[in-house]
Parts: structure tokens; C-alpha cells; sequence
């Protein structure tokens, strides 16, 4: 990896950022914002969730996003999964790539998909033929990596052993998640140093919100330990509806600019994204959020 200047940003805007809206945002304006997206440069776009409706409305549509989505050479559209139910109709929707979700803390694992955190792996096994059958690349997520709204802080011993699972499954890339954003750059060391002693660093990813104002910081913990890949969102959007206390996730142009200071390359175009954003806050107005009032005071 040494000389190689290259980060890639996984933009999440679309689904992790809208899931948690509680305004109606038509199909056709997310079709809208994934097209502005994919012209910003960004190549992978998780664009919508194919869980359950009842849990999450705001991603209902999410066959006609996965349908009426931009495509293109170099682009590639991911949906979230949690079963097998979602992944047979997620192929059949056309996504390129599919991503499952577990926890490392089993009160978040119930309130998110009311199953423990092995009945949530064990759900994953058909979405894993499937995807193998389909030639189709799975990201595992870990959420609550550092931290849980309901049980505090998690031990990464048990992370590690959640990414254990994932990679056994046949997960191509293991993505930890700061579900809250609350996670300092040492808790967030003392997480990738359990992690990385079981998944090579070009294999995992990190997804950090950035409720605390710590994503950067945690960034740079995750690029000395080698990892390149990161997720970001559009204006800073997102929040978990089943975890109280999440805030945004990074905003993809903070991510893009603080990797490009670093010398990493990541083929955004800050201008186009820039359009992406306005696009998107004059539907999803911005709330103020604490690292707003963190920066603030700085
Ligand atoms: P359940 O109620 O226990 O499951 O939900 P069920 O099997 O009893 O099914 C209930 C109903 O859902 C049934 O319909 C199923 O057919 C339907 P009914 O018979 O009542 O009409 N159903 C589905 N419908 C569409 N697509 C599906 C699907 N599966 C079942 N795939 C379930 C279990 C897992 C489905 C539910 O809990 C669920 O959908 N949870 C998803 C919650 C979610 O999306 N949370 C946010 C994403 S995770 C996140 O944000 C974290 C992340 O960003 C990383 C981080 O920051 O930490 C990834
Ligand atoms: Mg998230």
C-alpha cells in the first residue's frame, strides 16, 4: 500500500442519510440526488434499504429507486439487506452490490432487526449464496463498534469477534461503524487494533457519524492503520431511527477535503457535490447538530 495516494469514499447519503427523515422525500428526488451524486465522481452510492417497510418508511421505495437509479461505467449502486427476503429483491432490482448489517451489541441488534446478533448472522447466510451466485460483492457492517445507545460502551474484543463471523460468511469488506458518533480517536485505536488483527486493513472500512465532532480525528486514526475505504454522507445528513442519539453522518465534502489534505486522492468533485448538497437541503432543511455547536466554539 505504500505510495498508494488512492481513498475511496462510499457515499451513504441515500439510504443512511434519508432513512432517518420524517418528511416524505419522493422517489423521484432521490433518483434526482443519486444522479447528482454518481456525476460528482462518487463510485460507490449505497442508494436505498430493502428492509422492511414498517420499520423504516422512508425507504418503502426502495424497488423504484434501485430501478430508476443513474448507471454507469465505474459506479456502483449497493442496497442494504437484512434477510433473504431483501436480497432476492434487491438483485432483481439490479444492485451491484449488497450489504448486510450486524451489531456487536446484541440490545442494539434487537431494537434494529428484533433478532439477537447470531440470528442476524444466520439470516445472512442466504443473502451470502445469493450474492456468490449473482457475482455480486457484500459488505458486512458492524454497528456500535465503540458504542451503543442502550448498553454504552462496547468492547472490541466483541467486535472483533462479530467481523470473525462476517469474514467466515464470505463478507468482501467489513465496515465498523460509530453508529453514535461518540467514539474519541483512542477508543477508536483500541477498536481497530482488535479488528485489524483479524481482517487485513484493505478489507475493512470505517462509517463514523459525526454527532461528537470526532470523525476526522477517527479518520486519521483509521489511515494510520492502512484503511483506505470510507463512508460518507451528502451534507452531513443521517441518523439511525433505532438509535436514539445518532446524528449525522460525515459530510462527504468534510471527508473528500480532509482526505485531499492528507494527500489522498478520491476523484470527488467538490463543485458537483457541492450541487448535490443544495439540491438535498432545500428538501431536507439542515438541524443544528452538536458538532455545529462544537465547531462553533472552536
Ligand atoms: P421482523 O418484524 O422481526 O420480521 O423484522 P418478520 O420476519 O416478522 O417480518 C415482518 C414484516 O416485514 C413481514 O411483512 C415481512 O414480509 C416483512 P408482513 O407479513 O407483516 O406484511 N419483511 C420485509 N419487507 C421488506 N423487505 C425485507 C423484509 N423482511 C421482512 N427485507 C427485519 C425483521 C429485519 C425485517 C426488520 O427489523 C427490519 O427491516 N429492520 C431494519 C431496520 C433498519 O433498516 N435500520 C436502519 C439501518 S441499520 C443502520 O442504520 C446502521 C448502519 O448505518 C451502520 C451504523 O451507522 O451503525 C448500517
Ligand atoms: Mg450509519
Amino acid at each position: 500500500m505504500e505510495g498508494d495516494r488512492t481513498a475511496i469514499i462510499v457515499e451513504v447519503g441515500p439510504r443512511d442519510g434519508l432513512q432517518n427523515e420524517k418528511a416524505i422525500i419522493s422517489t423521484e428526488d432521490k433518483l434526482q440526488l443519486i444522479a447528482m451524486l454518481a456525476e460528482a465522481g462518487l463510485s460507490r452510492i449505497e442508494a436505498t434499504a430493502f428492509v422492511s417497510p414498517k420499520w423504516v418508511p422512508q425507504m418503502a421505495d426502495h424497488d423504484a429507486v434501485m430501478r430508476g437509479a443513474a448507471r454507469g461505467p465505474g459506479l456502483r449502486l449497493s442496497a442494504l439487506v437484512p434477510n433473504e427476503k431483501g436480497a432476492v429483491s434487491a438483485i432483481a432490482a439490479g444492485a451491484q452490490e449488497l450489504a448486510v448489517f450486524a451489531s456487536a451489541s446484541e440490545s442494539f441488534a434487537r431494537h434494529n432487526t428484533n433478532c439477537t446478533i447470531a440470528e442476524s448472522i444466520a439470516r445472512f447466510e442466504p443473502v451470502l449464496r445469493l450474492a456468490e451466485a449473482h457475482t455480486l460483492p457484500v459488505r458486512g457492517y458492524i454497528s456500535c463498534a465503540t458504542d451503543c445507545p442502550y448498553e454504552g460502551e462496547i468492547e472490541p474484543s466483541a467486535v472483533r469477534a462479530v467481523a470473525e463471523r462476517l469474514l467466515d460468511l464470505g463478507c468482501g469488506e467489513i465496515a465498523v461503524a460509530d453508529t453514535l458518533g461518540r467514539a474519541r480517536p483512542e477508543r477508536v485505536e483500541r477498536m481497530l487494533d482488535a479488528v485489524t488483527a483479524a481482517v487485513p486493513a484493505d478489507r475493512l472500512a470505517c462509517h463514523f457519524h459525526d454527532t461528537s465532532g470526532m470523525a476526522l480525528a477517527n479518520i486519521d486514526v483509521a489511515l494510520g492503520f492502512g484503511i483506505r475505504i470510507f463512508d460518507g454522507a451528502v451534507g452531513g445528513l443521517g441518523g439511525c431511527p433505532y438509535a436514539p442519539g445518532a446524528a449525522g453522518n460525515l459530510d462527504t465534502a468534510r471527508l473528500a477535503a480532509h482526505l485531499a489534505s492528507r494527500d489522498y486522492g478520491t476523484g470527488v468533485d467538490i463543485d458537483r457535490l457541492a450541487s448535490a448538497e443544495r439540491f438535498i437541503r432545500r428538501i431536507v432543511p439542515r438541524q443544528p447538530l452538536a458538532r455545529d455547536s462544537a465547531e462553533a466554539r472552536a
